[in-house]
């Protein structure tokens, strides 16, 4: 697994861009991706469309009283794209941590708690250098720096190296760190002056790939989707592909960790569980529940089979979970399963249980 801090104290740099558009190519590779919101602006969440009332703080977090462990906070966007989201609650993290020893270490800690079966971590960083960033670093063996190509870019870039270096010293651990040209736009001499300030400066730590200025990356994060889903064809996309390919290619150099034995009976205890829903007449049928966080995405989309059967297959622990189907933008219970119960908001939501053996 390899994780990958994104992380510059520069604002509006393209952190968050690359983050969900980096994670959302690697997935189209084959590759499963986690990405951490760890911004209290939550930029990367609201830009994958997700709500969610519990979020990293309450990982993180010792003073919550609804503190979970960070499998419990991940929400499936598609089959191999997940989030941890954030929320503004995390701002509120940096004072709560100010005289906690270890307080550098806590994303650590709470990767460290459960294997995780990811191939990828990227964590999405606020734009400061504080205790949410550092927390990344520390958590990260790799650090990709977005960096525009402007004046001032240059001197954020060696600050953050100074951290990057003091981390090293400090914590003793190592990061490798390489920057990204973000937003670059060939139509501006000034651009390829920068570029080669930056080759001449990092020469070693550039990727080679450059993201190109493209108004489809600003719509899709709008629209609270990826570019691949967006507009695949577009510059953006041709642009976040071909980095996910180039980290892809380093893959041999951060060997993929196998799968370890405790890994292995996690997977074994998940059941597999087919839900099916017969709505012939149905354009679009979604699957929501607590399994999911009730979230109407490429996840929960459900495939449809003959004679108006939409189906979807699931890989759940041993426990009681709650459903309802969405059918053409319209919520209802599982007309066929007599297991239900009223919600908070007076409708009912269906039950099942998914047993030990
Ligand atoms: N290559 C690009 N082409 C066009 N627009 C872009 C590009 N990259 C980012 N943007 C837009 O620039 C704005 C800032 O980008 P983004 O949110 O990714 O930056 P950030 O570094 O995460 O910001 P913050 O520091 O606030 O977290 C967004 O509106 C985004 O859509
Ligand atoms: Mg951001």
């Amino acid at each position: 697994m390899r994780i990958i801090a994104i992380a510059n104290q520069k604002g509006g740099c393209g952190k968050t861009t690359t983050a969900i558009n980096l994670a959302a190519s690697l997935a189209v590779n084959g590759r499963r991706v986690l990405l951490i919101d760890m911004d209290p602006q939550a930029h990367a969440t609201l830009g994958l469309n997700v709500s969610s009332e519990l979020c990293i703080y309450n990982v993180l977090s010792r003073l919550t009283d609804r503190k979970i462990a960070l499998s419990e906070a991940i929400i499936p966007i598609s089959e191999r794209l997940h989030i941890v989201p954030s929320g503004i609650v995390l701002s509120t993290l940096e004072q709560e941590l100010s005289g906690e020893i270890g307080r550098e270490s806590c994303l650590l800690d709470a990767l460290n708690e459960a294997p995780l079966e990811y191939d990828y971590i990227l964590i999405d960083c606020p734009p400061n250098l504080g205790i949410l960033t550092i927390n990344a670093i520390r958590a990260s063996s790799e650090l990709i720096i977005p960096t525009e190509a402007s004046r001032f870019s240059l001197e954020g870039i060696n600050q953050l190296i100074d951290i990057v270096n003091l981390i090293r010293e400090r914590l003793n651990h190592r990061v490798e760190y390489k920057i990204l040209i973000t937003s670059f736009d060939s139509r501006l001499a000034h651009s390829f002056d920068m570029l080669k300030k930056i080759r001449e400066g990092f020469s070693h730590n550039l990727f080679n790939t450059i993201i190109h200025v493209n108004v489809k990356l600003k719509e899709a994060q709008n629209k609270g989707s990826h570019i691949i889903n967006y507009n695949k064809y577009s510059r953006g996309a041709k642009d976040y592909f071909s980095l996910s390919r180039e980290i892809i290619s380093q893959e041999e150099l951060f060997p993929m960790s196998a799968i370890t034995a405790s890994q292995e009976q996690k997977q074994q205890k998940q059941k597999e569980v087919i839900l099916t829903l017969t709505a012939p007449q149905a354009k679009e049928v979604f699957l929501a529940g607590d399994f999911n966080k009730w979230q109407i995405n490429d996840w929960a989309r459900m495939e449809p089979k003959e004679d108006g059967i939409w189906f979807k297959r699931l890989q759940l622990k041993p426990g009681c979970y709650k459903y309802r189907f969405v059918v053409d933008g319209k919520w209802i219970k599982d007309p066929v399963n007599p297991n239900y119960q009223m919600n908070p908001f007076g409708s009912m939501d269906s039950l099942f249980e998914v047993k030990e053996e």
